[in-house]
Order: C-alpha cells, then structure tokens, then sequence
C-alpha cells in the first residue's frame, strides 16, 4: 500500500462511531478512545457498551444516531443480517444517518456480495464504505496486533490508516468484498488447522503422551501456529470460553462454503470441519469457542483428555 497522504485522519478532524461492542468491538474501540478520538457508540445490550461510557464514549440509542454525530462509523456485528440491519434499515440503519462525505467500515465477517451492496449503496449517498473483516481473535484486539483485510477504495483506506493502526495492520486486498474474500480464505485455512491441532492432541493422548508437554514441543517446530498459541493453553486447562464463538465459526465456514458452490470449487477440508463444528451446535456448544473443537474429537474417538492435562503450554 502507499504510504499514508496527508489528509490521514486525526482526533482534531474526525468523529468516530462504533457500532458493535462484544468480545472484538469492545477491545477495538477501546484503542480508538485511549488515542484522543470522539467516540459515539451503539449496542444492543447497552451494559456492554458501559466500560466505553465510563472512559468518556457518548451513547448513542441507535446506529442511525452514531452515524449522525461521526465522520466515520465502524461496525463489528454477529451475522450478515446483523450487518445489514445496523448499516442499511432504512430508518434505524447508521447509512440512513450519515453525511455526504462520511464513511461506514464494516468489520464483522460478512458476505462479499453484502459488502458490495453497502458499497454501491454507500456510493448512491455520496458516502464510502470500507469491508475490514479481522482475525487475530479476542487477544489480537485487546493487543492491537488484528490482521485487517480491506476491500474498497484505496485512497479511503490509506485516509482511515491511523484508525486501523490503532487496531492492528491493514492489508489492502481490492475492490469492495474484496477485504471478505481475503477473511474467508483466513478462515478456511483457519479450519484445517483447528482439527490438525485436536486431532494431534488426541493422538498423543492415545499414544501415551503427555498432551501438555508434547504442545510445547510442536510449539517452536513446524507444527506450530497461531491457533496453538491462541487456543492451546485454554484447551489444556479445559477453558471452552469464547474467544472466538462456535456460532460465528460455523457462519464463517458456511459462507464460505457458499462462495465455493458459487465458484464450482471443492475443498473436502473446510467442509469436514464445518461438518465437526456443526456437530457441537448439535450438542448445544454453539456459545463456547471454537477451541471447544476438542470436544467433538474427544467424542468420536470415545476418550477424555481430562486425565492426562498435567502440564501446562
Ligand atoms: N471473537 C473473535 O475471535 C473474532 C475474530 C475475528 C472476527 N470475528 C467476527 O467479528 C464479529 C463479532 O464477533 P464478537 O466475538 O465480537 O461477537 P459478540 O461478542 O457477539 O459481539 C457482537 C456485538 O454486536 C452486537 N450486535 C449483534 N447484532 C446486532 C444487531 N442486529 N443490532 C445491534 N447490535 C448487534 C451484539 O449485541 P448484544 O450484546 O446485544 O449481543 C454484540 O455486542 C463476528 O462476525 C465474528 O465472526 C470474531
């Protein structure tokens, strides 16, 4: 990407909304609010939103009133039909709110095709809207460190780099989707890696290994990866909290699983761990997070790991 142009955004000139404040969007905001922003926010359960009021957000009663009083208005929702209500409900909707001029970010992991509705729509309006889908998990947004994929006009996303940086790191991909393909990719890579992982930890359990010790020395080898320092630790001391939600996994890899219909593309992996992550929706395990993965191989092989988490990665 370019380097940033000069009328990059700053606190002095920018208003910024947020719409969105859970497990990402509250860690993400707070990094908005900690720089000097003006930040108006929205929620749906309003005492999620409080740690931002308490440090000095104003809250708003809906996105149609945060795109009012911003300049810029990130949303970072559950669904794509959560998306398209908060961005583009004709009376409540943040689109129907903004000025000319203004720009909508969405970060939630999306439809490609959404993204390009929001964009033309954004566009009719004299408004720009950004898709920056990002991966990194709960502790990349606490830390700042999220991978960010965007799809829209470059010359918008080089403006709003200040406000990504605060994030994480942008990576420009393309036209609008363009940021959603790139997540979806993420998450199919994502998928496989997850069962490589339980199904390591399994076989190690069966071969008579301490899981514990054998995760810390696939930890520096070729084994080693992202979703095992993220999730190695939690799954070891049998912590299944979200994180990263089960629901929103299986709506990630079934988008995806769309767009490869769309595309005649076959791709047996992604479909056997959306079949796996199906399976614990199947046994009510859709709020825990997609660590909880252990559970189903634990439960096709007949064996607990339990016994053997001695030690800790
Ligand atoms: N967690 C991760 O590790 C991670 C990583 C990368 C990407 N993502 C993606 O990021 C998105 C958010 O994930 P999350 O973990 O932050 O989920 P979350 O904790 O459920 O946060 C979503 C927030 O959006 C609000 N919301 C949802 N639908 C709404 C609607 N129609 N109107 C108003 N507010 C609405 C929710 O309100 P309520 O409080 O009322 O439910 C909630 O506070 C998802 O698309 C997910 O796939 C998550």
């Amino acid at each position: 990407m370019a380097p940033i142009s000069g009328d990059a955004v700053s606190p002095s000139n920018t208003r910024v909304g947020w719409i969105g404040t859970g497990v990402m969007g509250q860690s993400m905001c707070a990094h908005l609010l900690n720089s000097g922003f003006t930040l108006t926010v929205f929620n749906r359960t309003i005492s999620k939103a409080q740690p931002l009021i308490d440090r000095g957000a104003h809250l708003a009663q809906s996105p149609f009133a945060v795109a009012s009083q911003s300049d810029v208005v990130f949303s970072i929702v559950g669904y794509p039909s959560d998306v398209r209500s908060v961005l583009l409900d004709p009376n409540s909707g943040a689109l129907a709110g903004l000025r000319p001029g203004g720009v909508l970010v969405d970060m939630t992991t999306s439809e490609p095709s959404l993204a390009v509705e929001i964009a033309s729509a954004a566009a009719a309006k004299g408004c720009a809207s950004i898709d920056a889908p990002v991966s990194g998990g709960d502790r990349g947004a606490k830390n700042g460190t999220l991978a960010i994929f965007a799809g829209g006009d470059e010359s918008q996303v080089r403006r709003l780099n200040p406000l990504f940086s605060l994030m994480g790191k942008v990576n420009y991909m393309g036209s609008p989707g363009r940021g959603q393909f790139a997540k979806l990719a993420n998450q199919i890579t994502i998928a496989s890696t997850m069962v490589g992982l339980v199904e390591g930890m399994v076989y190690a359990y069966k071969a008579g290994l301490d899981v514990g010790l054998y995760l810390n020395a696939i930890s520096t080898g070729a084994a080693g990866s992202k979703s095992l320092d993220l999730y190695g630790g939690r799954i070891m001391s049998r912590d299944f909290e979200p994180g990263f939600f089960v629901n929103h996994f299986v709506k990630d890899l079934g988008i995806c699983l769309k767009e490869c219909q769309n595309m005649g593309l076959a791709l047996p992996g992604l479909a056997l761990a959306q079949q796996l992550y199906v399976s614990l929706k199947a046994h009510g395990e859709g709020n825990l997070g997609t660590q909880a993965l252990i559970l189903a191989l634990e439960r096709l092989n007949n064996v607990s790991l339990r016994p053997s988490l001695t030690s800790t990665t």
